[in-house]
Protein backbone atom coordinates (compact mmCIF):
# COMPACT_ATOMS: atom_id res chain seq x y z
CA UNK A 1 0.00 0.00 0.00
CA UNK A 2 1.19 3.33 -0.90
CA UNK A 3 0.42 5.17 2.18
CA UNK A 4 1.41 8.49 0.53
CA UNK A 5 -0.49 8.72 -2.46
CA UNK A 6 -3.13 10.63 -1.45
CA UNK A 7 -0.08 13.67 -0.80
CA UNK A 8 1.45 13.15 -3.78
CA UNK A 9 -1.43 12.98 -6.09
CA UNK A 10 -2.87 16.54 -4.16
CA UNK A 11 0.55 17.87 -4.89
CA UNK A 12 0.41 16.98 -8.35
CA UNK A 13 -3.08 17.77 -8.94
CA UNK A 14 -1.57 21.60 -7.55
CA UNK A 15 1.72 21.20 -9.72
CA UNK A 16 -0.71 20.19 -12.94
CA UNK A 17 -3.02 23.30 -12.14
CA UNK A 18 0.42 26.01 -11.95
CA UNK A 19 -0.57 25.84 -8.35
CA UNK A 20 2.24 24.25 -6.62
CA UNK A 21 4.07 26.24 -3.86
CA UNK A 22 7.58 25.91 -3.13
CA UNK A 23 9.72 28.09 0.02
CA UNK A 24 12.40 30.64 -1.61
CA UNK A 25 14.81 32.97 0.48
CA UNK A 26 14.46 36.53 0.14
CA UNK A 27 16.18 37.91 -2.60
CA UNK A 28 16.45 40.76 -4.53
CA UNK A 29 14.73 44.48 -4.35
CA UNK A 30 11.88 43.77 -1.63
CA UNK A 31 8.45 43.90 -3.48
CA UNK A 32 6.89 41.37 -1.38
CA UNK A 33 7.44 41.36 2.20
CA UNK A 34 5.02 43.13 5.10
CA UNK A 35 7.85 44.99 6.47
CA UNK A 36 6.48 47.69 5.25
CA UNK A 37 8.44 50.21 7.16
CA UNK A 38 11.88 48.17 7.00
CA UNK A 39 12.41 47.98 10.51
CA UNK A 40 12.46 44.08 10.97
CA UNK A 41 15.95 44.56 10.06
CA UNK A 42 16.62 47.96 11.18
CA UNK A 43 19.39 48.95 13.30
CA UNK A 44 16.70 50.67 15.64
CA UNK A 45 15.11 47.65 16.63
CA UNK A 46 18.76 45.52 16.48
CA UNK A 47 20.21 48.16 19.23
CA UNK A 48 16.85 47.25 21.04
CA UNK A 49 17.04 43.90 21.03
CA UNK A 50 21.05 43.87 22.18
CA UNK A 51 20.21 45.89 24.93
CA UNK A 52 17.33 43.78 26.58
CA UNK A 53 19.61 40.59 26.13
CA UNK A 54 22.02 42.50 28.05
CA UNK A 55 20.03 43.62 30.81
CA UNK A 56 18.21 40.05 31.18
CA UNK A 57 15.00 40.15 29.40
CA UNK A 58 14.26 36.54 29.18
CA UNK A 59 14.43 35.42 25.18
CA UNK A 60 12.07 32.27 26.06
CA UNK A 61 9.08 32.72 28.43
CA UNK A 62 9.08 29.68 29.87
CA UNK A 63 5.04 28.52 29.87
CA UNK A 64 1.91 29.23 29.54
CA UNK A 65 0.57 32.99 30.29
CA UNK A 66 -1.60 30.85 33.73
CA UNK A 67 1.96 28.80 34.53
CA UNK A 68 4.77 30.65 35.00
CA UNK A 69 5.28 32.50 31.92
CA UNK A 70 3.78 35.92 31.96
CA UNK A 71 6.76 38.41 32.58
CA UNK A 72 6.52 42.40 33.43
CA UNK A 73 7.14 42.59 28.98
CA UNK A 74 4.05 41.19 28.51
CA UNK A 75 2.09 43.31 30.83
CA UNK A 76 3.96 46.16 30.10
CA UNK A 77 3.31 45.90 26.58
CA UNK A 78 -0.64 45.37 27.20
CA UNK A 79 -1.27 48.17 29.37
CA UNK A 80 0.75 50.39 26.87
CA UNK A 81 -0.99 49.51 23.82
CA UNK A 82 -4.49 49.90 25.77
CA UNK A 83 -3.41 53.84 26.46
CA UNK A 84 -2.02 53.76 23.30
CA UNK A 85 -4.38 53.11 21.12
CA UNK A 86 -7.64 54.03 23.05
CA UNK A 87 -9.31 50.81 24.74
CA UNK A 88 -9.74 49.45 28.26
CA UNK A 89 -7.18 46.71 27.97
CA UNK A 90 -5.05 44.34 25.59
CA UNK A 91 -3.81 40.98 25.02
CA UNK A 92 -0.29 39.92 23.14
CA UNK A 93 -0.17 36.64 21.57
CA UNK A 94 2.51 34.86 19.45
CA UNK A 95 1.22 35.51 16.17
CA UNK A 96 -1.96 37.45 14.09
CA UNK A 97 -3.05 34.27 13.36
CA UNK A 98 -3.48 32.97 16.79
CA UNK A 99 -5.40 35.81 17.96
CA UNK A 100 -7.72 35.77 15.36
CA UNK A 101 -8.46 32.23 15.42
CA UNK A 102 -8.72 32.30 19.38
CA UNK A 103 -10.81 35.15 19.01
CA UNK A 104 -13.59 33.76 16.61
CA UNK A 105 -13.60 30.56 18.03
CA UNK A 106 -13.92 31.73 21.71
CA UNK A 107 -15.97 35.06 22.22
CA UNK A 108 -18.79 34.41 19.78
CA UNK A 109 -21.23 32.17 21.38
CA UNK A 110 -23.37 29.79 20.66
CA UNK A 111 -26.82 32.11 19.31
CA UNK A 112 -24.66 34.69 18.21
CA UNK A 113 -23.92 34.87 14.21
CA UNK A 114 -20.54 36.31 12.63
CA UNK A 115 -21.15 38.12 9.70
CA UNK A 116 -18.03 38.38 7.53
CA UNK A 117 -16.40 40.09 4.41
CA UNK A 118 -15.64 37.40 1.77
CA UNK A 119 -12.05 38.18 1.97
CA UNK A 120 -11.08 38.33 5.90
CA UNK A 121 -8.02 36.37 6.44
CA UNK A 122 -8.18 32.73 6.81
CA UNK A 123 -7.29 32.53 10.85
CA UNK A 124 -11.01 34.16 10.78
CA UNK A 125 -12.27 31.33 8.89
CA UNK A 126 -10.38 29.01 11.39
CA UNK A 127 -11.69 30.36 14.07
CA UNK A 128 -15.16 30.49 13.34
CA UNK A 129 -15.00 27.12 12.13
CA UNK A 130 -13.89 26.12 15.56
CA UNK A 131 -16.49 28.13 17.48
CA UNK A 132 -19.90 27.80 18.18
CA UNK A 133 -21.37 31.03 16.62
CA UNK A 134 -23.58 30.67 13.17
CA UNK A 135 -21.20 32.64 10.29
CA UNK A 136 -22.37 33.87 7.05
CA UNK A 137 -20.14 35.70 4.38
CA UNK A 138 -21.29 39.52 3.08
CA UNK A 139 -20.00 40.91 -0.52
CA UNK A 140 -16.38 42.46 -0.05
CA UNK A 141 -17.11 46.03 1.55
CA UNK A 142 -20.92 46.22 0.48
CA UNK A 143 -23.13 47.38 3.19
CA UNK A 144 -26.57 47.13 2.24
CA UNK A 145 -25.17 43.25 2.17
CA UNK A 146 -24.33 43.34 5.49
CA UNK A 147 -27.54 45.68 6.41
CA UNK A 148 -29.90 43.05 4.95
CA UNK A 149 -28.11 39.96 6.31
CA UNK A 150 -28.46 41.27 9.88
CA UNK A 151 -32.21 42.35 9.08
CA UNK A 152 -32.67 38.69 7.78
CA UNK A 153 -31.22 36.56 10.44
CA UNK A 154 -33.06 39.08 13.16
CA UNK A 155 -35.91 38.23 11.09
CA UNK A 156 -35.41 34.67 11.36
CA UNK A 157 -34.66 32.90 14.56
CA UNK A 158 -31.34 35.51 15.28
CA UNK A 159 -31.66 36.46 18.38
CA UNK A 160 -28.01 36.45 19.89
CA UNK A 161 -25.51 39.23 19.28
CA UNK A 162 -24.08 39.80 15.67
CA UNK A 163 -20.66 39.81 15.47
CA UNK A 164 -19.23 41.56 11.93
CA UNK A 165 -15.51 40.67 11.04
CA UNK A 166 -13.55 43.21 8.06
CA UNK A 167 -9.84 43.93 7.52
CA UNK A 168 -9.51 47.97 7.28
CA UNK A 169 -7.10 47.24 4.82
CA UNK A 170 -7.77 44.37 2.87
CA UNK A 171 -4.29 42.38 2.35
CA UNK A 172 -4.40 40.75 -1.48
CA UNK A 173 -6.24 43.92 -2.50
CA UNK A 174 -4.76 46.43 -0.87
CA UNK A 175 -8.72 48.46 -0.79
CA UNK A 176 -9.90 50.17 2.55
CA UNK A 177 -13.02 48.79 4.49
CA UNK A 178 -15.69 51.67 4.64
CA UNK A 179 -15.19 51.82 8.87
CA UNK A 180 -17.52 54.72 9.43
CA UNK A 181 -20.18 52.67 7.52
CA UNK A 182 -19.37 49.75 9.32
CA UNK A 183 -19.27 51.49 13.09
CA UNK A 184 -22.69 52.55 12.69
CA UNK A 185 -24.39 49.60 11.20
CA UNK A 186 -22.57 47.62 14.16
CA UNK A 187 -24.35 50.93 16.52
CA UNK A 188 -27.55 50.75 14.87
CA UNK A 189 -28.10 46.56 15.47
CA UNK A 190 -26.11 46.13 18.57
CA UNK A 191 -23.48 44.58 17.02
CA UNK A 192 -19.96 44.26 17.85
CA UNK A 193 -17.37 44.79 15.65
CA UNK A 194 -14.33 43.14 14.99
CA UNK A 195 -11.37 44.91 12.91
CA UNK A 196 -8.23 43.38 11.48
CA UNK A 197 -5.35 46.17 11.40
CA UNK A 198 -2.82 44.05 10.34
CA UNK A 199 -1.69 45.70 6.91
CA UNK A 200 -2.62 49.47 8.17
CA UNK A 201 -0.87 49.54 12.00
CA UNK A 202 2.03 51.69 11.85
CA UNK A 203 1.49 52.79 8.13
CA UNK A 204 -2.23 54.72 8.32
CA UNK A 205 -3.37 56.55 10.95
CA UNK A 206 -2.40 59.11 14.05
CA UNK A 207 0.81 58.12 14.90
CA UNK A 208 0.38 54.78 13.56
CA UNK A 209 -2.40 53.82 15.33
CA UNK A 210 -4.08 52.16 12.33
CA UNK A 211 -7.25 52.93 10.60
CA UNK A 212 -9.87 51.91 13.28
CA UNK A 213 -8.27 54.34 15.82
CA UNK A 214 -10.52 57.34 14.51
CA UNK A 215 -13.66 55.40 15.02
CA UNK A 216 -12.50 56.70 18.75
CA UNK A 217 -14.57 54.16 20.22
CA UNK A 218 -14.57 51.04 22.20
CA UNK A 219 -17.25 49.47 23.70
CA UNK A 220 -18.23 47.45 21.02
CA UNK A 221 -15.14 47.34 18.78
CA UNK A 222 -12.13 45.11 19.11
CA UNK A 223 -8.94 45.68 16.96
CA UNK A 224 -6.11 42.93 15.80
CA UNK A 225 -2.79 44.64 15.07
CA UNK A 226 -0.29 42.49 14.13
CA UNK A 227 3.45 43.04 15.12
CA UNK A 228 5.01 41.08 12.16
CA UNK A 229 4.41 43.65 9.72
CA UNK A 230 4.89 47.69 9.67
CA UNK A 231 6.42 46.73 13.32
CA UNK A 232 9.17 44.25 12.38
CA UNK A 233 8.70 41.85 14.88
CA UNK A 234 6.11 39.12 15.47
CA UNK A 235 3.00 38.68 17.35
CA UNK A 236 -0.60 39.31 17.70
CA UNK A 237 -2.25 42.42 19.48
CA UNK A 238 -5.36 42.39 21.21
CA UNK A 239 -7.41 45.82 22.33
CA UNK A 240 -11.05 45.19 23.49
CA UNK A 241 -13.06 46.14 26.67
CA UNK A 242 -11.62 44.48 29.65
CA UNK A 243 -14.36 42.15 30.61
CA UNK A 244 -13.70 40.08 27.01
CA UNK A 245 -9.80 40.19 27.75
CA UNK A 246 -10.63 38.60 31.28
CA UNK A 247 -12.59 35.96 29.32
CA UNK A 248 -10.11 35.20 27.36
CA UNK A 249 -7.52 34.49 30.01
CA UNK A 250 -10.38 32.20 31.10
CA UNK A 251 -11.43 30.74 27.98
CA UNK A 252 -9.27 30.93 25.16
CA UNK A 253 -7.46 27.69 24.46
CA UNK A 254 -4.30 29.22 22.23
CA UNK A 255 -3.69 31.53 25.03
CA UNK A 256 -4.37 28.92 28.14
CA UNK A 257 -2.75 25.93 26.38
CA UNK A 258 0.32 27.39 24.36
CA UNK A 259 3.63 28.41 25.60
CA UNK A 260 3.77 32.53 25.94
CA UNK A 261 5.48 34.66 23.31
CA UNK A 262 9.01 35.45 24.41
CA UNK A 263 9.11 38.48 26.69
CA UNK A 264 12.18 39.75 24.51
CA UNK A 265 9.50 39.82 21.49
CA UNK A 266 6.79 41.37 23.79
CA UNK A 267 9.44 44.30 24.59
CA UNK A 268 10.45 44.74 20.79
CA UNK A 269 6.75 45.05 19.95
CA UNK A 270 6.58 47.93 22.60
CA UNK A 271 9.78 49.74 21.19
CA UNK A 272 8.21 49.46 17.59
CA UNK A 273 5.12 51.14 18.60
CA UNK A 274 6.77 53.85 20.58
CA UNK A 275 9.30 54.03 17.92
CA UNK A 276 6.41 54.40 14.84
CA UNK A 277 4.78 56.76 17.08
CA UNK A 278 7.48 59.14 17.46
CA UNK A 279 9.29 59.13 14.01
CA UNK A 280 6.07 60.33 11.56
CA UNK A 281 9.37 60.17 8.68
CA UNK A 282 8.34 56.55 8.46
CA UNK A 283 4.43 57.34 7.22
CA UNK A 284 5.62 60.27 5.41
CA UNK A 285 8.08 57.98 3.30
CA UNK A 286 5.49 55.42 2.71
CA UNK A 287 3.53 57.99 1.52
CA UNK A 288 5.65 59.19 -1.07
CA UNK A 289 6.30 56.07 -2.07
CA UNK A 290 2.56 54.85 -2.75
CA UNK A 291 2.01 58.09 -4.34
CA UNK A 292 4.89 57.62 -7.22
CA UNK A 293 3.79 53.84 -7.37
CA UNK A 294 0.35 55.33 -8.30
CA UNK A 295 1.18 57.64 -11.16
CA UNK A 296 4.03 55.02 -12.38
CA UNK A 297 2.18 51.66 -12.58
CA UNK A 298 -1.03 53.82 -13.73
CA UNK A 299 -2.49 51.52 -16.86
CA UNK A 300 -1.35 48.13 -15.26
CA UNK A 301 -4.77 46.39 -14.14
CA UNK A 302 -4.37 47.63 -10.35
CA UNK A 303 -8.03 46.54 -9.08
CA UNK A 304 -9.12 48.35 -6.36
CA UNK A 305 -6.83 49.47 -4.32
CA UNK A 306 -4.29 52.26 -5.24
CA UNK A 307 -4.51 54.21 -2.45
CA UNK A 308 -2.25 52.14 0.27
CA UNK A 309 1.47 50.53 0.25
CA UNK A 310 -0.17 47.11 -1.85
CA UNK A 311 -0.62 46.95 -5.36
CA UNK A 312 -2.18 44.07 -6.80
CA UNK A 313 -1.20 43.82 -10.86
CA UNK A 314 -4.40 41.77 -11.79
CA UNK A 315 -2.75 39.10 -14.22
CA UNK A 316 -6.07 36.52 -14.10
CA UNK A 317 -3.87 33.21 -15.47
CA UNK A 318 -2.29 31.67 -13.08
CA UNK A 319 0.85 30.34 -15.40
CA UNK A 320 1.34 33.82 -16.92
CA UNK A 321 1.36 35.15 -13.04
CA UNK A 322 3.85 32.53 -12.30
CA UNK A 323 6.23 33.47 -15.48
CA UNK A 324 6.25 37.18 -14.67
CA UNK A 325 7.12 36.39 -11.23
CA UNK A 326 9.70 34.60 -12.66
CA UNK A 327 11.29 37.07 -15.19
CA UNK A 328 11.53 39.68 -12.58
CA UNK A 329 12.60 37.79 -9.97
CA UNK A 330 15.30 37.11 -12.64
CA UNK A 331 16.30 40.99 -13.44
CA UNK A 332 16.74 41.09 -9.39
CA UNK A 333 13.08 42.31 -8.06
CA UNK A 334 11.63 39.96 -5.20
CA UNK A 335 8.13 40.05 -6.54
CA UNK A 336 5.72 37.14 -5.89
CA UNK A 337 2.20 35.95 -7.79
CA UNK A 338 -0.50 35.28 -5.81
CA UNK A 339 -2.76 32.34 -6.96
CA UNK A 340 -5.86 30.74 -6.16
CA UNK A 341 -6.98 29.35 -2.88
CA UNK A 342 -5.59 32.30 -1.81
CA UNK A 343 -7.49 34.80 -3.81
CA UNK A 344 -10.73 34.04 -5.98
CA UNK A 345 -10.23 31.96 -9.28
CA UNK A 346 -9.52 34.00 -12.63
CA UNK A 347 -7.84 37.36 -10.14
CA UNK A 348 -3.95 35.51 -9.83
CA UNK A 349 -1.72 38.41 -9.64
CA UNK A 350 1.14 40.02 -8.84
CA UNK A 351 0.83 41.76 -5.20
CA UNK A 352 3.12 44.17 -5.29
CA UNK A 353 4.29 45.60 -1.45
CA UNK A 354 6.10 48.84 -1.09
CA UNK A 355 8.50 48.70 1.80
CA UNK A 356 10.66 51.31 3.12
CA UNK A 357 13.22 48.68 2.32
CA UNK A 358 13.34 50.49 -1.63
CA UNK A 359 13.95 53.52 -2.88
CA UNK A 360 12.12 55.62 -5.54
CA UNK A 361 14.38 54.68 -7.99
CA UNK A 362 13.80 50.60 -7.74
CA UNK A 363 9.72 51.69 -7.90
CA UNK A 364 10.89 53.03 -11.19
CA UNK A 365 12.78 50.81 -12.44
CA UNK A 366 9.92 48.04 -11.38
CA UNK A 367 7.54 49.89 -13.16
CA UNK A 368 9.20 49.37 -17.08
CA UNK A 369 10.21 45.77 -15.78
CA UNK A 370 6.82 44.66 -15.13
CA UNK A 371 5.44 46.41 -18.51
CA UNK A 372 8.27 44.01 -19.85
CA UNK A 373 7.25 41.19 -18.06
CA UNK A 374 3.98 41.39 -18.95
CA UNK A 375 4.50 41.50 -23.02
CA UNK A 376 7.29 38.64 -22.84
CA UNK A 377 4.93 36.20 -20.38
CA UNK A 378 1.79 37.21 -22.31
CA UNK A 379 3.71 35.74 -25.52
CA UNK A 380 4.81 32.70 -24.09
C1 LIG B 1 -5.18 40.29 7.42
C2 LIG B 1 -4.31 39.39 8.22
N1 LIG B 1 -4.69 39.04 9.45
C3 LIG B 1 -3.94 38.23 10.22
C4 LIG B 1 -2.74 37.74 9.75
C5 LIG B 1 -1.95 36.82 10.61
O1 LIG B 1 -0.97 37.56 11.28
P1 LIG B 1 0.43 36.90 11.64
O2 LIG B 1 1.24 36.92 10.39
O3 LIG B 1 0.97 37.76 12.72
O4 LIG B 1 0.15 35.50 12.09
C6 LIG B 1 -2.30 38.07 8.48
C7 LIG B 1 -1.01 37.54 7.98
O5 LIG B 1 -0.69 37.54 6.83
C8 LIG B 1 -3.09 38.93 7.70
O6 LIG B 1 -2.73 39.29 6.46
Amino acid sequence: MDRFKPYRDQLDALENAGRKRRLSVQAGRDFSSNDYLGLACSPFLQAVAQKAIANGIAHGSGGSRLLGGNHPEHEALEAFAATHYGAEAGLFFGSGFAANSALFATVPQSGDLVLHDTLVHASVHDGMRLGRAEFRAFRHNDCNDLEQKIQNWRAGSGTGTIWIAVESLYSMDGDRAPLADLARIADAHDAMLVVDEAHAVGVFGDRGTGLATALGRQDNVLILRTCGKALGGEGGLLTMPALLRDFFINRARPFIFSTAPSPLTAHLAHQAIIHVADNPALQDGMADHIALARSCFSGLNLGEGQDSQIFPIIIGDDRIAVTMATLLQGRGFDVRAIRPPTVSPGTARLRISLTLNVTADDILRLSTALREALTVAEAA
